[in-house]
Order: structure tokens, then C-alpha cells, then sequence
């Protein structure tokens, strides 16, 4: 693999793993086929109502040459939460991560393996059943593709700008919030190109009641650094309320800090505290595998842009950062075991990290 700029989500290794799924029979076995078009009626009943969820997990390249997966339990549960809320059909956690681990050993040859490269693995499902009625599907396709991508930060470690969108919301109560289901981005995306209208980089989004409470951005969880009653860094994050994707980052990195002597506290975190001005918020960053850990400089909002903390990344969030990526990339102990080595046979290419 050359080591050009690979960027994110723009290519795409040979393979794919793919399983379908029928009502009264169940899922197939995963099949490894070529990357390439998929064979779908015009009337796919994920083309018109929707029904469609993904996951978004990294095969990370270790020191000793072969690959592991991070956490791939946790994707694999949230994605039948997520199959759950769309009334889709549960897929057995084995099938999910034998998929993954078919397609990394598959393309082992194609992970990139310099600074904060890694192999970002995508799988979704789809309802295929052609049909018009609005109801569950009952044919369904399940698959992973795999991209080779750069690091996040490729061109440099800095602080990102956030857009509070004032009018529109992501998630309401009741809603699919929650759930990784494709409808979810479509609705962020005209917030999102307002916000780059107004030179930031991403949404914050607010919850859709009191349009007062931080929730997440459009792909990311979000994090503040304030001071607890002695002065010392508290991690903040609002709890998980059913209207915020439940990160396996954003849960990672709630179990990292307390070891690195940080402590964390779910709970609400209103606008206003971010745009005081008062200095309480030190820092601000967002999570989430495929960006790992992003500083937030400062929030702009209909009222003008607030500075956080002095606008680059902060002590803690790099912290967290280099915590997390040693431990994805292996060059730290791993005590919680949350890496999954993928074994690879010599004959896949797996080359030694360099
Ligand atoms: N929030 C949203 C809306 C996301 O799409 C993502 C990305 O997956 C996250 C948060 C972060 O989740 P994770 O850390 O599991 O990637
Ligand atoms: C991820 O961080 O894995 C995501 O899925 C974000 C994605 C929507 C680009």
C-alpha cells in the first residue's frame, strides 16, 4: 500500500464479507465475495423507508506485524440495539465479528501500517425485500467492507471549530437517536453544510426540548475538562439518555481516565456552560473511532464564537488521546483485554510494521 494520502473512506480493500438473512430460515453463513456492486431491486425496502444501520470499528496494526480489533463485542451489541429500534432482525454477535475477522485476514496485505494508519471496517444491513408496504422487511443483507485510512489528524494535530445549530435538531426522545441507522446522517447533513458555512467543522447538537443541553456532534461524542471542588480536572460528558449514540470510545475513554488519575462525571451539560466565558470549561474535545480524539477550540453559535480554554488542543484530551491510541496500536499494556488479535496466516502477506 503506498503511503499517499489516504484520507478517510476513499478506498476500499478487494473483499467484503457478506451474509442475507430470510424470514423462517435465518441467517446464511458469512461469505467472502470481491468488493464490487451489489445486485439490488429498484424496490429494495431499504431504498424507500430506510431500514438501514452500520458500525464503524478499526483493525489496528501491532509492533509484532499482525492485526487486532478494538472492542468488536461492543460494536456488535450496539448493532442489534440498533437492529432492534429498526425493527430489523438481531444478528448472533459471532456471525458479526467473524465477518469483520474474515475480511481483515482476507485484505491483511491492503492495512496500512504507517503512523496512525488502520484498517476502518464498516459493517451495515440493509433490507432488501422488494416491496412497497411499510412494514419490516423480510430478506435482508448483511456486509463488511474495509477501508485502508490515515490517521485523522494526517495533516497536523489541531483543534476543530463546532456550530451549534439553533433550529434543527438530531434526536428527539423516542426517537432513533440511539440507533447507528442511516437516516440519522441524512437528517445532520443541511446542519452540517451550515456549519460549514459558518467556517466550523462540525455540528454540536442540542437536545430537541429546552434546546439548552449539549448531546453529541454529527459522528462524535463530546467531552469538557472543568475543575472539581479542589481544583483538580474533572472529565464531563453528558449521560446516555436515549436520544446519544453510546460511543465505544466515549465508554473507553470513561474507564481510562480514572486510571491516568482523571475523574469523570455523566451528566447534563448545558450550552451556556461552554459559552460563559468564565474559564470553568479548560477544554473540549470529541470521540469516536474513526476521528479517535478531536480538541475543540471554540464554539460559534448565533451569537458569535467563544474561545475554549486558549483554543488548542488541552493537556488532558492529548492525554486521552496518546492513552487510547497506545493502547489500539499496541504499544501499551492492554488490561482490560480489549484488543481481539485477528490471526493471519503468512500466506495472507501480513508484513511486519514499519
Ligand atoms: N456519535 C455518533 C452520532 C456517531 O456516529 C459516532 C460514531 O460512530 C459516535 C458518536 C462515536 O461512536 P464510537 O466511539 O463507537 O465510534
Ligand atoms: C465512526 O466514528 O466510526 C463513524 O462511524 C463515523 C462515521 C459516520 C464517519
Amino acid at each position: 500500500m503506498s503511503t499517499a494520502r489516504l484520507g478517510f473512506g476513499r478506498h476500499f480493500t478487494e473483499h467484503m464479507a457478506v451474509a442475507r438473512w430470510i424470514h423462517g430460515a435465518g441467517w446464511s453463513g458469512v461469505e467472502l465475495t470481491e468488493h464490487g456492486p451489489l445486485a439490488l431491486s429498484p424496490a429494495a425496502m431499504a431504498l424507500h423507508y430506510g431500514q438501514a444501520i452500520f458500525e464503524g470499528l478499526k483493525a489496528y496494526p501491532q509492533p509484532d506485524g499482525s492485526l487486532a480489533l478494538f472492542r468488536p463485542g461492543v460494536n456488535a451489541e450496539r448493532f442489534n440495539s440498533s437492529a432492534a429500534r429498526l425493527a430489523m432482525p438481531e444478528l448472533p454477535e459471532e456471525l458479526f465479528v467473524e465477518a469483520c475477522e474474515t475480511v481483515v485476514r482476507a485484505d491483511a496485505d491492503q492495512v496500512p501500517r504507517g503512523p496512525g494508519q488502520s484498517l476502518y471496517l464498516r459493517p451495515f444491513m440493509i433490507a432488501v425485500e422488494p416491496s412497497l408496504g411499510v412494514r419490516p422487511a423480510l430478506e435482508y443483507l448483511f456486509a463488511v467492507i474495509a477501508s485502508p485510512v490515515d490517521h485523522f489528524f494526517a495533516d497536523g494535530y489541531q483543534a476543530i471549530e463546532v456550530w451549534c445549530a439553533s433550529d434543527q435538531i438530531r434526536a428527539a426522545r423516542g426517537g432513533t437517536g440511539a440507533a447507528k441507522c442511516a437516516g440519522n446522517y441524512a437528517g445532520s447533513l443541511a446542519a452540517k453544510a451550515e456549519a460549514v458555512a459558518q467556517g466550523c467543522h462540525e455540528v454540536l447538537w442540542l437536545d430537541a426540548e429546552e434546546r439548552r443541553w449539549v448531546e453529541e456532534l454529527g459522528a462524535m461524542n463530546f467531552f469538557c475538562v472543568t475543575r472539581d471542588e479542589d481544583g483538580a480536572p474533572l472529565l464531563v460528558t453528558p449521560e446516555l439518555s436515549g436520544t446519544i449514540l453510546a460511543g465505544n470510545t466515549r465508554d473507553s475513554l470513561l474507564r481510562i481516565a480514572p486510571d491516568l488519575g482523571v475523574r469523570v462525571v455523566e451528566r447534563p451539560v448545558a450550552l451556556d456552560e461552554l459559552t460563559a466565558g468564565d474559564g470553568k470549561v479548560t477544554e473540549a474535545f470529541a470521540c469516536g473511532t474513526a476521528a479517535s480524539v478531536v480538541p475543540i477550540g471554540g464554539v460559534t453559535t448565533a451569537e458569535g464564537r467563544v474561545r475554549i480554554g486558549d483554543g488548542r488542543p488541552g493537556k488532558i484530551t492529548t492525554m486521552l488521546r496518546d492513552e487510547l491510541a497506545a493502547i489500539q496500536y499496541g504499544v501499551q499494556q492492554d488490561p482490560r483485554g480489549w484488543m481481539r488479535p485477528v490471526p493471519v496466516h503468512a500466506a495472507a502477506g501480513a508484513a511486519p510494521a514499519g
